[in-house]
């Protein structure tokens, strides 16, 4: 299996409830490695670019509302596999519906505040990627066991 990066944002409720560490810890336990990472308070112009794709669904005015209510960590993560796995360890957007042992339905308390994003596919992966990180952030990471 190829190793890919994908995007990942701990979003507001994951810094709210102070389970940042735990929520880093499923990612690493899954072989997820972070190889950039920033905290910031997106403006509403950059979350509503961001989430540009959801512009015309009902829940549009209540994401942005959320993922600009608070400071949020940025990251790209790296391993085999890296996007499918990603989404594996997210569990479902709705935590109701998250298998047992995924971030979402450990943390999360709504499809709203669901602790986390992930790219939803490699062309997303690379877009949400350059939207937030320029190359020079992201480092080499030694695989070396
Ligand atoms: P995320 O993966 O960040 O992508 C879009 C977000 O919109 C999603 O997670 C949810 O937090 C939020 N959302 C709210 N309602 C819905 C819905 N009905 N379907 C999909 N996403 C939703």
């Amino acid at each position: 299996m190829a190793i890919e990066r994908t995007f990942s944002i701990l979003k507001p409720d994951a810094l709210q409830s102070g389970v940042i560490g735990k929520v880093l810890a499923k990612f690493e336990e899954a072989g997820l490695k972070p190889v950039a990472m920033k905290m910031v308070q997106l403006s509403r112009a950059e979350a509503e670019e961001f989430y540009g794709i959801h512009r015309e669904r009902g829940f549009f005015k209540a994401l942005i509302d959320f993922m600009t209510s608070g400071p949020v960590i940025l990251q790209v993560l790296e391993g085999e596999n890296a996007i499918a796995k990603n989404r594996e360890v997210m569990g479902a957007t709705n935590p109701a519906n998250a298998a047992e042992g995924t971030i979402r339905r450990s943390f999360a308390k709504s499809i709203d505040a669901n602790t986390v994003h992930g790219s939803d596919s490699a062309e997303n992966a690379k877009i949400e990627i350059a939207y937030f990180f320029a190359g020079t952030e992201i480092v080499k990471y030694n695989w070396a066991k």
